[in-house]
């Protein structure tokens, strides 16, 4: 089996990567000299755990190559899977499909006898039947047929969720195509993975509805959080109390500054914008999109509130900036609302991020990059930590303490126990639990009752 994947980006590479695992003839395409260049050095492009392993292994395997000439790879592909970006457009927040569609008239002009034509990318509904018409309009006489193959992994973890997926959709109602992925997929159907076979739009939606119901989810456990500190209560006894029932489930329920990344954004934005467009409007994603970015922006006030109600002037240290950890991907990443707000507010601003500061420092100007999580501390009136990177999961709370000016410190990924951190004496601000008094706390334990 050989494939061509159009696009090398953070899915174009681990899947053509896992392809070529499974024995897959995998050659990645890519518009970027750049990318290409520094993968054909041996260096991979982005963070991403256990990838320069994988790339290097099947390289040298002779199964892995890549290169910026679409055209013979496609002429020797069985199958060519679309896997470049589809991005919010400017405005209106549809999904932009222009590399999509550039993607499939250069298919089109270079394929060779019968090819299935695979869209990864996230797409709305309707988009493979317009690939389909790009290609005919292109080349009237190509034998092709075009699947929907929506990819659900997670950056951070994304070989794992490849190779050992919950699931995995295919979208056609050609059996030649749906064979093809049969093959493709084969090492899968052998741990039984569930394989389903459905249409072209039920695929494209699906892939909407997954992202869209996970980001209610997650504002959902948001909301509640807020209501959790109001009523002194504990958001993530809340969590575990509900997500034990199956029916619920636990994943998905961790509170925080809102959900950010390459992709829940910009896709429940295209949804609604979708849905609207059909005339069946989908009102809770509308409200999950208007609170989620909402509670991003508020995130600067907590802080904000959490140094006595100003930080002009102040020095703030941020540990973490990417959207999550194990990624060095900064798009729609909560630090991006935060951090111009708290500079706004007249703070000086230090930060590290294991992975995302060569990124994050061209996106948000005016921060003093430091090269470890101490180094950001030392002089600082409050340390917030944005992203759950676990080397921020034990810090020396005694030289944390030592270090910062005021013992201030905001996490947003509530990573610590507020009763510990009151011990040590900190003011921990966090989310959706009781604050505790370092003053109250240290009388307590001396006169126990
Ligand atoms: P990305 O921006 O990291 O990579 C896209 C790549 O496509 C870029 O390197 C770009 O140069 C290249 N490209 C664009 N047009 C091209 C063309 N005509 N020929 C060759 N290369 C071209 O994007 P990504 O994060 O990998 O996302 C790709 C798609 O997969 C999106 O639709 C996204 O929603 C979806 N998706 C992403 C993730 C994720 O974790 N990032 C997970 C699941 C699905
Ligand atoms: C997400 C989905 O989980 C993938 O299944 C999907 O393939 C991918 O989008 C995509 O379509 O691109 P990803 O964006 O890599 O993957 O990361 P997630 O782990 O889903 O986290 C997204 C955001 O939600 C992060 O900002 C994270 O901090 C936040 N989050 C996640 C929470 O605030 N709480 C949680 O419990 C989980």
């Amino acid at each position: 089996m050989r494939i061509a994947m159009i696009g090398t980006g953070y899915v174009g590479l681990v899947s053509g990567a896992c392809f070529s695992e499974f024995g897959v003839d995998v050659v990645c395409v890519d518009k970027n000299e750049a990318k290409i260049a520094c993968l054909n050095d041996g260096e991979i492009p982005i963070f991403e755990p256990g990838l320069d392993d994988l790339v290097a292994n099947n390289v040298k395997a002779g199964r892995l190559s890549f290169t910026t000439d679409l055209g013979p790879a496609v002429q020797a592909a069985d199958a060519v899977f679309i896997a470049v970006g589809t991005p919010s457009r400017r405005g209106d927040g549809h999904a932009d499909l222009s590399y999509v569609y550039a993607a499939a008239r250069e298919i089109a002009e270079n394929m060779d006898g019968y090819t299935v034509v695979v869209t990864k990318s996230t797409v709305p509904v309707g988009t493979g039947r317009e690939v389909e018409k790009i290609i005919r309009e292109t080349r009237p006489d190509a034998q092709f047929d075009v699947v929907s193959n929506p990819e659900f992994l997670r950056e951070g973890s994304a070989i794992n969720d490849f190779m050992r997926p919950d699931r995995v959709v295919i979208g056609t109602k050609s059996e030649k195509a749906r064979e093809v992925m049969r093959q493709l997929y084969r090492p899968l159907y052998l741990i039984e993975t569930p394989i389903i076979f459905t249409s072209r739009p039920t695929s494209e939606l699906i892939k909407y509805a997954a992202n869209t119901f996970l980001a209610t989810k997650i504002t959902f456990i948001n909301e509640i959080a807020d209501l959790c500190e109001k009523l002194d209560a504990d958001v993530q006894d809340v969590a575990r109390g509900i997500g034990l029932d199956g029916r619920i489930g636990r994943k998905f329920l961790h509170t925080g500054p809102g959900y950010g990344g390459s992709c829940f954004p910009k896709d429940t934005l295209a949804l609604v914008r979708t849905a609207q467009d059909a005339g069946s409007p989908l009102r809770i994603v509308e409200t999950v999109v208007d609170i989620n970015s909402r509670r991003k922006k508020a995130m600067a006030d907590r802080i904000i509130a959490a140094c006595g109600g100003s930080v002009d002037g102040k020095t703030i240290a941020v540990l973490g900036v990417t959207f999550k950890p194990n990624t060095d991907d900064m798009r729609d990443a909560p630090s991006l609302d935060i951090l111009p707000a708290l500079a706004a507010a007249g703070a000086d601003l230090r930060a590290y991020d294991p992975e995302g500061m060569k990124e994050a420092r061209e996106m948000i100007p005016g921060v003093q990059w430091c090269d470890t999580a101490y180094e950001t501390m030392g002089g600082a009136n409050a340390v917030t930590i944005l992203t759950e990177w676990n080397e921020f999961r034990m810090l020396d709370l005694a030289r944390v303490k030592r270090l910062l000016k005021d013992p201030v410190m905001v996490d947003l990924r509530n990573i610590y126990n507020p009763t510990e951190m009151a011990q040590v004496g900190f003011r921990y601000h966090c989310l959706g639990r009781p604050f505790a008094e370092p003053a109250a706390v240290a009388a307590a334990v001396a006169e126990p009752v």
